[in-house]
């Protein structure tokens, strides 16, 4: 013990260990009514480190050529041992990623997690979502499988719908004239390093913005307004060793799940992998019907529904920009859905709605009734963040509590 110590001292004297210890974890307050929501930024942490990790080991027997790329990945699957478990940790990660991550974004749109002072964790989140869609578009091209190719087409060819620049800009993205080799290996670089080291900055400033302000809760009261004598907001328990313990049981729960998949369904009845992509990529043959892996699928069917490529395009684009506008367009102070009034609740409930109609439907191929249901489901999306600031200023709101409640 006093060897541990006097090492401890002298790390110390040299490297912030004991401060940042201290900083982020046994002494960094957080809020005693924690719920199910709040398991997510942790699971989020977790899948990150499964797909880097599963991600390195991959990229041990991958090749990044359009003539090899999809029989190494056979090769990883039949021959390369454990192969098979690294493959599906990755592939089955990508999706539980977004899950994750959009319960976390759930969370905060219940508790008004990017309001006033979180509205840089939130605009750090949006980022690292934007770097994830990248990501796992990038990532999916590399199996050089059939949806892998097409997929990658349909999304580049959205790059020629700009006017002016938009030919030369798809030219610039493929560095070729079709999707072939050249796009293969500069998305393999950006999916393996780019990408990565800019999610890993953007989460540890996503992290740093709150441990600055301090977490939120499910009531939405701001523990630090209400400190004892030695500064320690009453409401507060450090967050280790209660809450590091708290999240392994979510973490216990998480991979059970997550191997049950792994090991039962890996395909997730091609909603994780896709059945075309089980065919190499053939240039000369379009798929019958080219859909994006399901977490893409919301803003996909927004392009869809409208008639223009070009102004799809738009609303796409704005349909996630509008993500960065939230802690501003939400004009109501009162954070926690528990004591807000009737307008936001209403609202959020058909977002919802909406936002999964339209995720199924970009599964879907297009019919007339789909493409008007899509269309229906576009107007609400945009109808939640676009009318927030009327219908939240006329919000009757409920009592707000001064200390956090326990239910
Ligand atoms: C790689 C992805 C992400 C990781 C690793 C991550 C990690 C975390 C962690 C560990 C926390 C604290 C624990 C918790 O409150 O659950 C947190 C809080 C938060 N995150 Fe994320 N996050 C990610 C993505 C996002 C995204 C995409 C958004 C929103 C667009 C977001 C918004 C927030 C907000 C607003 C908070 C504060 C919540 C509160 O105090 O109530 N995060 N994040």
């Amino acid at each position: 013990m006093g060897m541990m110590k006097s090492l401890m001292g002298w790390v110390d004297a040299r490297f912030p260990a004991t401060k940042m210890w201290k900083e982020h974890l046994s002494e960094y307050y957080a809020p005693k009514n924690f719920n199910f929501w709040y398991f997510f930024g942790s699971l989020a942490l977790l899948v990150l480190v499964i797909q880097i990790v599963s991600g390195i080991f991959l990229a041990m027997f991958f090749k990044p050529d359009a003539t090899l790329a999809f029989a190494s990945v056979e090769y990883i699957m039949r021959d390369v041992e454990w192969g098979w478990l690294i493959r599906y940790m990755h592939s089955t990660g990508a999706s539980a990623f977004f899950i994750v991550v959009y319960l976390h974004m759930f969370r905060g749109l219940l508790y008004g997690s990017y309001k006033n002072p979180r509205e840089l964790i939130w605009i750090f989140g949006v980022l690292i979502y934007l770097v994830l869609m990248g990501e796992a578009f990038m990532g999916y091209l590399l199996p050089w499988g059939q949806m892998s190719f097409w997929g990658a087409q349909v999304i580049i060819s959205l790059a020629s719908a700009i006017p002016y620049i938009g030919d030369d800009l798809s030219l610039w993205i493929r560095g070729d004239f079709v999707i072939g080799d050249a796009t293969l290996n500069r998305f393999f670089s950006l999916h393996v390093v780019a990408l990565p080291l800019v999610l890993l900055g953007l989460v540890v400033a996503h992290i740093l913005a709150l441990h600055e302000v301090g977490s939120n809760n499910p009531d939405g009261v701001e523990i630090k307004k209400n400190k004892d004598e030695n500064g320690i907001p009453v409401d507060g328990i450090p967050f280790h060793p209660y809450y590091s313990v708290k999240d392994i049981a979510g973490v216990v729960a998480f991979l059970f799940i997550f191997c049950s998949v792994i090991f039962f369904a890996p395909e997730m009845g091609g909603y994780f992998l896709e059945h075309a992509n089980f065919e190499p990529a053939n240039p000369l043959k379009t798929p019958e019907h080219i859909a994006p892996v399901w977490y893409f699928t919301v803003y996909y069917s927004i392009l869809r529904a409208v008639p223009d490529k070009f102004l799809g395009v738009v609303a796409m684009g704005i349909a996630v920009l509008l993500l960065f506008f939230l802690p501003w367009l939400d004009r109501n102070p009162v954070k926690s859905i528990r004591y807000r009034g009737i307008q936001f609740k209403v609202m959020l409930g058909v977002f919802i709605i909406a936002f999964l109609m339209l995720g199924w439907l970009g599964t879907q191929p297009v019919t007339p009734l789909y493409t008007w249901m899509a269309r229906i489901g576009a107007v609400i999306y945009f109808t939640f963040f676009l009318a927030m600031p009327i219908y939240t200023k006329m919000e009757k709101n409920l009592d707000v509590p001064d200390r956090v409640t326990m239910k």
